[in-house]
């Protein structure tokens, strides 16, 4: 049976979304990806929601360029703020955030009902995974915290130093003391798997660490199924094309720790929004 062949669309503020793009990736082999990384104007997850959706219009209209047929907004910030909006202006083309597969993640890891949050100052302001945790499952108790720290040193590739384990000895140890501390922790950012064995330093082998790339790959390939829009392999050309809007070498060179293997420079096309 003829699938479609045209590629999915995957935006971040920077290199963050490259582990929700690695998820997808190994989930869907078949598919093409356009991978559009916001560089010159990251982080997003210290900017005003009007801004963030504006940035995040200016992204999906990129890849809708490029000819996608769905929209993966691969970072927590922009899906806080910006997917109903992305939702309604590109109906029919479907948008899928982050949030929703994060909560669900943290809801199915949980045993004693007590889910904290780790995410960017503009994700924890909005609330998204709050509201998002309690529709799946209302009687938690969500303790969110903001950590926009840990944005900048992801992107400076400081995976495991003194400086990200203070950071995590800060944020996190106040939150997991006491007979109440929570049992999960979500990994509310995309940038943040990267600090995880940092984190899990911090925390402790009892938590559960759980991130939205898994569970945002397999609601991305629901949604392929239903919407008639899976590929049956058809389709040339690169399996994943990249772009930023500022400096490929950067983006090539530090992009390979969240993707988990090399990009070739040559591979990243420099793009003005
Ligand atoms: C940021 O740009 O501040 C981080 C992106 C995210 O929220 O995933």
């Amino acid at each position: 049976m003829a699938g479609d062949g045209r590629p999915i669309g995957v935006f971040d503020s920077g290199m963050g979304g490259l582990t929700v793009l690695r998820a997808l990736a190994a989930r869907l082999p078949q598919e093409r990806f356009v991978y559009l990384g916001d560089t010159a104007r990251l982080p997003y997850g210290t900017k005003s929601a009007e801004t963030v959706q504006a940035y995040a219009l200016q992204a999906t209209r990129l890849l809708l360029g490029e000819g996608v047929k769905m929209v993966v907004i691969a970072c927590n910030t922009a899906s806080a703020v910006a997917l109903a909006v992305l939702q309604e202006f590109w109906d029919p083309v479907p948008v899928i955030g982050v949030i929703e597969p994060g909560a669900r993640a943290g809801v199915g890891a949980t045993k004693n009902k007590r889910i904290a949050v780790l995410a960017t100052e503009g994700t924890v302001k909005g609330g998204a995974y709050a509201q998002a945790i309690k529709q799946l499952m209302a009687e938690v108790h969500v303790i969110q915290q903001p950590c926009q720290v840990f944005v900048a040193l992801a992107e400076e590739g400081w995976a495991d130093t003194p400086a990200t384990l203070a950071t995590a000895a800060h944020y996190l140890e106040p939150l997991f003391q006491g007979p109440d501390a929570p049992d999960t922790l979500v990994l509310g950012c995309t940038h943040f798997p990267v600090l995880a064995d940092a984190i899990r330093r911090t925390i402790g082998c009892g938590v559960a660490l759980v991130d939205s790339a898994e569970t945002t790959a397999v609601a991305v390939s629901e949604a392929l199924t239903k919407g008639g829009l899976a590929s049956a392999g058809e389709g040339g050309g690169p399996a994943i094309r990249f772009f930023a809007t500022d400096s490929p070498e950067r983006f090539a060179r530090v992009g390979a720790i969240f993707l988990g293997r090399a990009i070739d420079e040559g591979d990243v096309e420099l793009v003005d929004l």
